[in-house]
């Protein structure tokens, strides 16, 4: 296959580029960065020093596309529907796109947490690409949209509740390491404002809410299904953990045979017998849970951890890719992590 990584100087484009190098069924790989055309990609990703001696391309992003199999966008948020039309009309045979552009099929939800789209058209050509949950249901897609990778950790997290009767949406606690916010610092988040400290923000309102809300009420067969996703930077570079709590209506028993009964066979979640640990995941695909209750199966607590750069970004991309595509689903993407790390 020829495929194309749009931003690959980035974090997420980054991760991507290193998989896609070591895809077994990727061909050809054309990756473009603005700032950093014509530069050797080891250069500026050193540890892909033994993968490429290639150096990024300059083509803008409709000139990249043309004649591949697969385009991979790895932009800031916003650029991707501006570029879209265009993407399209040079006919590569796929698209996923890591922005949170065509996430939202809700027009209504998608401007409340990021305002006016820029191509409204074009969004439901996209499907939602939560390649743990959705499986073979993405086979032949020609568009995806990466999901978000706090909105990644918690679905994973929400998933094992989706049946259950609740007593109020769930509440769900969730931390993210630095290489989450892109590579160029700002105040919040250059590493003096971020190491040895812990912070929430965008409180009663991250944008992965949005997302989170459509599928979750999806799931529930309820356009006014809620749930709470509660943000924080912390103190590592990279991965999410998340916590979720929530009461239930009736007393559950066994829920993280639950939860791993309904994971049983897709490949990259493991559920285990105690709260997992972000060092677990860092650097592989892979999505770690446990489910616990209290004594008298009212509460139900689930922890999620993933690394945002792979199964929160560019490793899900890629499996949605095999998905779609028929190929095999772990093709590529069998690394383990790295401890420590
Ligand atoms: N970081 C994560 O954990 C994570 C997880 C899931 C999804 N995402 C999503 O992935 C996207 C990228 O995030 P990031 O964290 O990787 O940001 P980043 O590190 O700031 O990288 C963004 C890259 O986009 C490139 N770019 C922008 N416009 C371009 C264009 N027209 N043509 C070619 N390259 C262009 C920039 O490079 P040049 O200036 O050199 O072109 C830059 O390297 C965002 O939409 C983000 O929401 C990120």
């Amino acid at each position: 296959m020829k495929v194309a990584v749009i931003g690959a100087a980035g974090y997420a484009g980054g991760e991507l580029l290193r998989l896609v190098l070591q895809h077994p069924d990727v061909r050809e790989v054309t990756a473009t960065s603005r700032s950093l055309a014509g530069t050797p990609i080891a250069e500026h990703h050193p540890a892909m020093a033994l993968l490429t001696d290639a150096r990024f391309a300059a083509h803008a992003p409709a000139e990249a596309a043309r004649g591949k199999d697969v385009v991979f966008l790895a932009l800031e948020h916003g650029d991707s529907s501006k570029l879209m039309g265009s993407l399209i009309d040079s006919g590569p045979g796929m698209i996923i796109d890591l922005a949170a552009d065509f996430r939202i099929h809700d027009g209504r939800l998608h401007e409340q947490h990021y305002g006016a789209h820029a191509a409204p058209a074009l969004v439901h050509r996209f499907a939602y690409g939560l390649a743990d949950v959705r499986g073979k249901e993405l086979r032949g897609a020609q568009a995806i949209a990466a999901p978000g990778c706090f909105a990644t950790a918690a679905l994973l997290a929400l998933y094992g509740l989706a049946d259950l009767p609740l007593l109020a949406p769930p509440a769900i606690f969730a931390v993210t390491g630095s290489s989450g916010a892109g590579q160029a610092p700002t105040p919040t988040t250059h590493h003096p404002a971020r190491a040895n400290n812990m912070f929430a923000y965008a409180a009663m309102g991250h944008r992965h809410e949005g997302e989170l809300l459509e599928q979750w009420r999806t799931w529930r067969q309820d356009p006014a299904a809620q749930a709470r996703l509660m943000c924080h930077s912390g103190p590592f570079v990279r991965g999410i953990h998340v916590t979720l709590h929530a009461h239930v209506a009736e007393p559950v028993r066994d829920i993280n045979a639950r939860v791993a009964a309904q994971f049983a066979r897709r490949p990259f979640v493991r559920v285990l017998d105690v709260p997992p640990q972000l060092t677990q995941v860092a650097g592989s695909n892979f999505a770690l849970i446990h489910a616990a209750a209290s004594a008298d199966g009212r509460e139900v607590q689930v922890m999620c951890v993933i690394d945002n750069l792979i199964k929160g970004a560019g490793g899900q991309a890629v499996q949605a890719m095999n998905l779609a595509l028929g190929l095999d689903e772990c093709a590529g993407l069998t690394a383990p992590g790295v401890f420590p790390c």
